[in-house]
């Protein structure tokens, strides 16, 4: 695995992945987007459970793509980046298990969709999140547009976008962009992290799974047509052993041994 995008393994469910190119703000180019596909497709291929996203050292998440690298471009390139960009988070978007996003720092234009890809982004007290690529004379390139209006609403993602305008850890959680804020006291916002991925950890990963893609039909659907989608899954869940196993431990008053079937 590329050094772009370190990998570790947490309690037997969880996979943490460090964007790693701290000189740059881990700012996203070709090698780091290219190392992410692959550490996506390798996390899927093992079954891993949980994915955290992260970035190396203690100032950025990811302060954005490379803006070095995007200066040189044409606009056949710039368009083909944009598409490699997207199809990679929409990749992290799709991934089976539940994706968090541990902002430490700088989210910024690439960084701040990259985190909008994961299901739940928690922010440590420094965090900063924002699509300034107005002030670069461009607009988002990796699904900004799309994917802002669908955690704030239509009008606040207008407003950050067209104006660039920063925002702060706790105006993140105000706004429904973080989850919430890890405070120092409790640790980092990957220990924050990783702690949400124990008590994920505790439930039946199938049920975790389907509830996931549930809630993300719920964006895609119209009700009538997700309702339906949901009947069935909560029907397949009958049919797998934690099913059986999470009703009889209620029943039985104990706790249930999950096995991911
Ligand atoms: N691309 C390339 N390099 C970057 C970068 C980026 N997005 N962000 C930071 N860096 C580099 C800087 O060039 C600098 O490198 P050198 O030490 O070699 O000069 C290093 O990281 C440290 O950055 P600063 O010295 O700027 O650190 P700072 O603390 O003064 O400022 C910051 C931090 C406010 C995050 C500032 O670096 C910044 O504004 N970065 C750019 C943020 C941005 O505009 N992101 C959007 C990019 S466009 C995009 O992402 C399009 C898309 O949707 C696909």
């Amino acid at each position: 695995m590329s050094s772009f995008v370190e990998v570790t393994d947490h309690g037997g469910h969880t996979r943490v992945l460090t964007i790693n190119r701290p000189d740059a703000l881990n700012a996203l180019n070709h090698d780091v987007i290219r190392a992410l596909h692959a550490a996506l497709q390798q996390a899927e291929a093992a079954g891993v459970q949980h994915l955290v996203v992260t970035g190396a050292g203690t100032k950025a998440f990811v302060a954005g793509a490379d803006i070095a690298a995007m200066s040189k471009m044409d606009r056949a390139e710039a368009t083909q980046f944009a598409r490699w960009g997207q199809r990679v988070l929409h990749l992290l978007t799709l991934y089976p298990g539940v994706t968090i996003a541990a902002v430490n720092g700088y989210a910024l234009g690439g960084g701040m969709e990259l985190a909008m890809g994961c299901d739940l982004i928690l922010a440590a007290p420094n965090a900063v999140f924002g699509q300034p690529e107005v002030n670069l004379g461009v607009i988002p390139g990796f699904g900004g547009t799309q994917r802002l209006r669908r955690r704030v609403g239509p009008q606040r993602a207008r407003e950050l976008i067209l104006t660039g305008r920063n925002v702060k850890a706790e105006e993140a959680v105000t706004l429904g962009l973080a989850l919430r804020v890890v405070s120092l006291d409790e640790g980092s916002v990957l220990d924050g992290a990783l702690k949400l991925c124990d008590t994920l950890g505790r439930k039946g990963p199938q049920a975790v799974r389907w509830a996931k893609k549930a809630c993300a039909l719920a964006e895609e659907l119209d009700l009538e047509v997700g309702l339906q989608e949901e009947a069935a899954f909560f029907g397949a869940c009958f049919e797998t052993v934690d099913q059986t196993e999470g009703m009889a431990a209620f029943l039985e008053k104990r706790k249930p041994v999950f096995v991911g079937q």
